[in-house]
């Protein structure tokens, strides 16, 4: 009897706390290889590393937007006061022109959650 009870327990907080653990973690290994495909093409990743198309994304996750040294930014991110962080990131990589309304970055953003979550979780592992 003791055992059923344990094994419903077990079964309950899964099923309860495995949707919303799959919600936030990405595949970091997935999210670079996205990365490398879709975003590597304007932006560098690596400390120290100058900007391309777009800024240099190295520890940009939690930071305020804007903020990568000697970067043109558009005004419109500027205006727009953004700090990175998970939802922010997944509303902008959903579609950049809903957040940054006169943003200067040209992506048509993805669909699927898993690739915004991919990306978002090797965004994290870019920082000392
Ligand atoms: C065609 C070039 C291009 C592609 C592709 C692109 N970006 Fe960007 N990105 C930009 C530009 C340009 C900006 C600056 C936006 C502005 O000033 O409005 C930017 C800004 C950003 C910012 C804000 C950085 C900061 O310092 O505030 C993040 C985060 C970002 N991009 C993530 C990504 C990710 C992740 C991908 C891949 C899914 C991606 N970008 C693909 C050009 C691009």
């Amino acid at each position: 009897m003791k055992s059923i009870l344990k094994i419903i327990s077990v079964v309950i907080a899964t099923t309860v706390l495995f949707p919303l653990s799959a919600m936030a973690e990405g595949d970091i290994v997935k999210g670079e290889n996205t990365f490398k495909k879709k975003c590597r093409l304007c932006h560098t990743f690596t400390k120290g590393d100058k900007a391309k198309i777009g800024p240099n994304l190295y520890g940009v996750h939690n930071k305020k937007a804007g903020l990568f040294e000697g970067y043109k930014y558009s005004k419109g991110i500027i205006e727009a006061d953004l700090t990175w962080d998970d939802a922010t990131l997944d509303a902008y990589l959903l579609k950049p022109r809903d957040v940054v309304t006169k943003g200067k970055m040209i992506f048509a953003g993805f669909k699927k959650e898993t690739d915004r979550d991919d990306v978002i979780a090797y965004l994290k592992t870019l920082k000392d």
